[in-house]
């Protein structure tokens, strides 16, 4: 059976004091049902700090919200995937559409990153989705099947076991404008069914592909009740302690 996941992607919020507090909260009230993870993304500063926090469950994880493309070496300012690794993070989110928007990560570039992810243990919280011109004029199946098959297809089967997939609609993400439920599925169904044609029913079956996009405790529970979706990647509800919870809970 495929994961039910819960991740907070702080994006560039919470200081060290708040996101401490926050993570001690949602720990207190974790979903009592066996089959939900909870993955938090907070800053690199204290990425160690959290994992540290999250060490004696194995059903709640840190991850970083990206890595350098580059083993080691002249990169002032770049995070390894090893040094993530070393902090005991066991996720790294790639792919984010602000990532690709601002730092201009391309497919390829992103191919590199689950590369070095991979060298090191990580398991690929993956994103792709679609802008709002992109969906308009119907070329959103084809953008996110070349989002997902360029940096991701050339992963073995065995590797591929860990992927996280997560869709998030550009059009969607912090405008309080959600997928509706339907559209959401849809292309979750695709993504899966592209999985099947890539590695077969087992790989497909077992991928856990969140949704991500104005995702909060209002919308959560009809979204995750959806054949294909396996959870959330969660950026503003993430920040409070009792929107996240009830994200979790809303299995
Ligand atoms: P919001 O939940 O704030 O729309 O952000 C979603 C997101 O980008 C998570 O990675």
């Amino acid at each position: 059976m495929r994961k039910n996941i819960v991740a907070g992607n702080w994006k560039m919020n919470l200081n060290r004091t708040e996101g401490i507090a926050l993570v001690e909260d949602v720990l207190a009230k974790l979903p009592t049902d066996n089959n939900t993870h909870v993955v938090f993304a907070p800053s690199f500063v204290y990425l160690h700090k959290v994992a540290k926090m999250c060490a004696n469950t194995s059903k709640v994880a840190a991850a970083a919200q990206d890595c350098s493309s580059n083993e080691k070496g002249a990169f002032t300012g770049e995070i390894s995937a090893n040094m993530i690794a070393s902090c005991n993070a066991r996720y790294v989110v790639l792919g984010h559409s602000e990532r690709r928007a601002n730092f201009k990560e391309s497919n390829e570039l992103l191919k590199t990153k689950v590369g070095q992810a991979f060298t090191n243990n990580l398991k690929v919280i993956f994103c792709c989705g679609e802008s709002l011109v992109q969906r308009e004029s119907g070329v959103h199946f084809d953008w996110i099947n070349t989002q997902i098959s360029e940096s991701l297809f050339h992963l073995s089967s065995e590797e591929f076991k860990n992927i996280v997939i997560a869709y998030e609609p550009i059009w969607a993400i912090g405008t309080g404008v959600t997928a509706s439920t339907d559209q959401a599925q849809e292309i979750h169904a695709f993504i899966r069914n592209i999985l099947v044609d890539q590695y077969g029913l087992e790989v497909a079956l077992s991928t856990s592909i969140l949704y991500g996009g104005s995702c909060k405790p209002s919308n959560a529970k009809e979204l995750f009740a959806s054949q294909d979706i396996d959870g959330g990647l969660i950026g503003g509800a993430s920040l409070n302690s009792d929107d996240f919870i009830a994200i979790t809970q809303s299995f």
